[in-house]
């Protein structure tokens, strides 16, 4: 399976100083993408209160913690599918609050979203559903859309798959689609909300291949994921989140160790226990 192409190279450091968040829109940001004290309200509960993250170009986040504590609401203000009511996300140092509605959807494009349960049109084989948004979002006409769906459904290792119905593919082919068809909007990041919480132990594998070949391939990604065995190989930063607030950041290294008396251990050791890992 061979992912890349035209990714940004893994781990590049963006030019510009250490200081506070850039504002330039040139594509030349300290961050590709910073979170800057998210907000969020809703039925008179704070769901996130002032959230700040950032990636670099290439890099990999993982964000774990508890249910409820706020990590698929933060994905989507970080999307801007529901907008922050405090706070800022910046996209190659471009400000998502200050964007108009159209460059809002442009904003949006740039950042691709896969979901726990695929999201995927029932009614359209594979091909067409990464070919849908080529042609209604890119405007590609059909024949070029296909070919690129071809193409990125070759990337995921699903190539002899594209006349199936989502009915009659795996879950983890299915959740590969969905990554095809966020790939086929050439996105400058992706948020990956527990992409493999709805598949069964042995599909879950095929996917995190996938994940693991796009992060080799230099792509920018936020994970909620409660595969910590995985994620710990490939992150430099866990961010581990409750009560709407990032309580414990660092490298998996440093929270995971022995003795280190950590939310983030103390979690991680829970989940292996249930998932009888190590
Ligand atoms: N629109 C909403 N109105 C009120 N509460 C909500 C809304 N959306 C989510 N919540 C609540 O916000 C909290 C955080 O949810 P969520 O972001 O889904 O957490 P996680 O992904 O970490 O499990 C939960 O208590 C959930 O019930
Ligand atoms: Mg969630």
């Amino acid at each position: 399976m061979a992912l890349g192409g035209a990714m940004t190279g893994k781990g590049q450091p963006a030019p510009g100083g250490n200081g506070s968040p850039a504002f330039r829109g040139d594509g030349g940001a300290r961050h590709l993408l910073e979170a800057c004290g998210i907000s969020r309200t809703a039925g008179g509960k704070r769901l996130l209160d002032g959230v700040s993250l950032s990636l670099d170009r290439g890099e990999l986040k993982v964000l774990i913690g508890p249910s409820g504590g706020g990590k698929s609401t933060l994905l989507q203000c970080i999307h801007f599918l529901t907008p922050p009511d405090e706070g800022d996300v910046l996209l190659d140092g471009e400000s998502a609050r200050e964007m108009s509605r159209k460059n809002i959807c442009l904003f949006r494009r740039e950042i691709g979203m896969i979901f726990q349960d695929f999201n995927l049109f029932d009614h359209l084989s594979a091909r067409d559903n990464v070919a849908v948004a080529l042609r209604r979002v890119k405007g590609l006409p059909k024949k070029l859309a296909y070919e690129r769906a071809a193409s990125e459904l070759e990337r995921v290792g699903l190539a002899d798959k594209w006349a199936l119905y989502p009915a009659q593919l795996s879950g983890g082919q299915k959740q590969r689609v969905s990554i095809a068809r966020a790939l086929a909007m050439d996105p400058k990041v992706m948020l990956l909300d527990e992409p493999t919480s709805a598949l069964d132990p042995e599909l879950i594998g095929e996917v995190l291949k996938v994940i693991h070949d796009l992060h080799d391939g230099g792509m920018t990604m936020l994970m909620v994921t409660h595969q910590v065995g995985f994620a710990k190989h490939l992150t430099r930063e866990f961010l581990f989140m409750e009560d709407g607030r990032i309580t414990e950041r660092g490298s998996p290294e440093e929270l995971l160790k022995d003795g280190s008396g950590t939310r983030t251990s103390d979690f991680c050791s829970k989940l292996s226990e249930i998932q009888g890992g190590p």
